[in-house]
This record gives structure tokens, C-alpha cells and sequence, in this order.
């Protein structure tokens, strides 16, 4: 998967298996292997434009899927979406209410890249945090939460914080993440309060 050509293949597969991005096979692993999404589960997807995993989350579930980016998400069926930054506390008093319930929140948001390393890496852990503010103020007991974050010094704190909120905390490398990638999701069972 690392090399140009293996990179094109799963790009390629993606694309002939209907997927917006190569992202969606993460949350099929990440599915497979945690069970995070039941199917009566109404869900929160943050930074999730162009929408492919709105597309795995569709399938997985009978319940309501939200996706909400700084990007427009082009329009799927049986997906609602909001365009707007999942810090703004205004985005989420209309998420929750736009769903009531709310059983899982999924974020793969990721900055702009700035090619400055350790900039990048604070504000990819920052944007972690404040999904996992998000997570806190919506969802109900007993709910999931999955986060992307990434390797580095301030990680370990990030993982600190989720565990204060959550009964099981784990990490996990997609085999759809890049090689050489510090990329890895931290999931996050049966929200606490
Ligand atoms: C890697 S992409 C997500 C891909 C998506 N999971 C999919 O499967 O199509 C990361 C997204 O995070 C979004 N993002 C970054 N910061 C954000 C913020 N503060 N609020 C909302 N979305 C944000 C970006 O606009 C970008 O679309």
C-alpha cells in the first residue's frame, strides 16, 4: 500500500466500488474490528467531506447520519450534513438538536497541511480534542466515539483526556493508512460523562 502503485490500486478500487476517497476502507477495518456502529445507531460524522465514510455509515446503520465539514459535502441520500466547524459551539447545539439522540460521533478531521511539522502536529492534536469536546457535549451514555490523531508528544495526553470520558479506550493503525504515516484512530466505548 505504500509504494506509488499500490497506492493507485486502492485509489483505483475506491473509485470502481463507488467510494468518495480511499478513506472509506479505514472505517470498514475500524468497523470490523470494534463494532462501534450498531444498527439502530443515530451518528455524528466531523470533518467529513467528500463523504465516504457518510457512505460506510449509511450502510451500517437504520438510524440518522449527520456529516458536518468547513467544506460543503455534496448531497447523498439519507445523509444530512452542515457545513461549519465542529469547534463552534453553535455547530453543535444544532447537530444535537438536529438529531436528539446522538449514539456515536466519528471524526477524521484533519488540518490543511502547512509543511511545518511540529505546527501541523499541535493543531492535527488540537482539532482531536475539540472533537472530542464535541463528542462530550452530544453524546448519550454508553455512546462511542472514534477519533483520527496522530503520534507525537502531545498525543499521550489527548489519549488522558478521552480516557476520562470513555469505559474502553484503544488505539488502532488502519492497513489502509499509509506506510510511514504517524496516522492512528483512538477508539473510544461506552461514553461515560
Ligand atoms: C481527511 S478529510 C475527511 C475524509 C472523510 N472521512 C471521507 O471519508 O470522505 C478531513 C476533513 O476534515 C475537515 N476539517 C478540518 N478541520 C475542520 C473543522 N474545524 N471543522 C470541520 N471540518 C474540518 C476538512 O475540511 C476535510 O474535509
Amino acid at each position: 500500500m505504500g509504494s506509488q502503485w499500490g497506492r493507485d490500486k486502492v485509489h483505483l478500487r475506491a473509485k470502481q466500488e463507488g467510494y468518495r476517497s480511499r478513506a472509506a476502507y479505514k472505517l470498514i477495518e475500524i468497523q470490523h474490528q470494534f463494532e462501534v456502529i450498531r444498527r439502530s445507531d443515530n451518528i455524528i460524522d466531523l470533518g467529513a467531506a467528500p463523504g465516504s465514510w457518510l457512505q460506510v455509515a449509511r450502510t451500517l446503520t437504520d438510524g440518522r447520519v449527520l456529516g458536518i465539514d468547513l467544506n460543503t459535502i455534496p448531497p447523498m441520500e439519507g445523509v444530512e450534513s452542515i457545513e461549519g466547524d465542529l469547534s463552534d459551539p453553535e455547530i453543535q447545539v444544532l447537530a444535537k438538536s438536529a438529531l436528539g439522540v446522538v449514539n456515536v460521533v466519528l471524526s477524521d478531521a484533519s488540518p490543511k497541511l502547512s509543511g511545518h511539522k511540529s505546527y501541523d502536529q499541535a493543531r492535527a492534536i488540537a482539532l482531536g480534542e475539540e472533537s472530542l469536546g464535541f463528542a462530550c457535549s452530544v453524546l448519550k451514555y454508553g455512546g462511542n466515539f472514534v477519533v483520527k490523531s496522530f503520534q507525537g508528544s502531545d498525543f499521550p495526553e489527548l489519549l488522558l483526556q478521552t480516557r476520562r470520558h470513555f469505559h474502553s479506550v484503544r488505539t488502532f493503525v488502519t492497513q489502509a493508512t499509509r506506510k510511514g504515516s504517524t496516522e492512528l484512530y483512538i477508539i473510544a466505548k461506552n461514553f461515560t460523562g
